[in-house]
């Protein structure tokens, strides 16, 4: 079922009448901030989830805060909108939901000040984000992650994506499914536009939040999930490069990515060179959780209908 509307300029309209000039401030600078979240159809209840969607919600406030854009609508107010949408959509299928917070004055001037800011959502169809989802074949970036004093990644700044895209964009061209990005000192922050673990001796280390990553719901889930369901701790620290190639397993996690194995990194095969036991487990136990089937994380999910 293709998009049919959006939320724009404070109403639900057919998707055709939601659009902005050339001119609008952020179309030309990257002035704005905005989400990602995904909702999972579950096909035995006939029910469509919107996961995390008040964190979501929350993060986008606190991306708000960095660029002096005022939301206008609460979190609460935020999450009624998108099952409001997602209704009147009527998905039987995954989506994925995009809110968007922009500087939508028209005119020329770099700034963040005095500017009107506007809030549009629309949400589309989605599958798949990355083909490989179980043999991912990454390499490390020659382009550094931003950092926190030139465009801060803990938001999730419209123009600051141009650095996720100079890093996908090079790694595809070059024949690998993703890119690894390292801060400028060197220690890996983490993928394209999603968080990155390692697995060593039976535990899980991701990078901290000084690392220039953006603090994914994500990553926070699925650490909840390692140390609840599987009894695996989470080391939270600096990762040098070549802890990259010695680890036993390597995994990528966003809301767009869901759980992708990397099973080579830099042409180097990663523990046994297939996915490896704790990604597998967490990425099963990630996909039942999504979709609702486990009673006791259904408050993690948000029924549309
Ligand atoms: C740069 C970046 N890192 C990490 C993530 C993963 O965050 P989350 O799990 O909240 O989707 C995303 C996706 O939103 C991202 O764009």
């Amino acid at each position: 079922m293709p998009t049919r509307y959006a939320f724009f300029e404070g109403a639900i309209v057919p998707i055709e009448q939601a659009r902005i000039s050339i001119m609008t401030h952020s179309f030309n600078y990257g002035t704005g901030c905005f989400e990602g979240l995904r909702g999972y159809w579950n096909e035995e209840e006939q029910q469509l989830f919107v996961f995390r969607m008040p964190e979501h919600y929350q993060r986008l406030h606190r991306s708000c805060r960095i660029i002096h854009c005022k939301l206008g609508y609460t979190v609460e107010e935020l999450c009624n909108i998108t099952i409001d949408l997602l209704r009147h959509e009527g998905f039987h299928e995954d989506c994925y939901i995009r809110p968007i917070v922009y500087k939508a004055d028209l005119g020329i001037g770099v700034r963040l000040h005095n500017l009107r800011d506007a809030f549009a959502i629309f949400c589309t169809p989605f599958g798949r984000y990355v083909e490989q989802e179980e043999n991912c074949h990454a390499c490390v970036s020659s382009w550094r992650r931003l950092d926190d004093n030139a465009i801060p990644p803990r938001g999730k700044i419209i123009g600051a994506y141009v650095n996720s895209a100079l890093c996908k964009t090079d790694a595809a061209l070059s024949g690998f499914d993703e890119a690894i990005v390292l801060t400028e000192d060197g220690h890996v922050s983490e993928g394209s536009a999603e968080n990155l673990f390692l697995v060593r001796q039976g535990h899980l280390v991701t990078s901290g939040v000084n690392e220039n990553i953006l603090e994914g719901i994500t990553r926070a889930t699925l650490m909840e999930l390692a140390r609840t369901e599987l009894g695996i701790d989470t080391e939270v620290r600096s990762i040098d490069r070549t802890e990259l190639y010695q680890a036993d397993e390597v995994f990528f996690c966003g809301t767009g990515m869901q759980v992708v194995a990397v099973t080579q990194i830099d042409h180097r095969p990663i523990g046994s060179g297939r996915m490896g036991p704790v990604t597998q487990k967490l990425r099963d136990l990630y996909y039942d959780v999504v979709r609702g089937r486990m009673p006791q994380y259904r408050k993690w999910c948000t029924a549309v209908y």
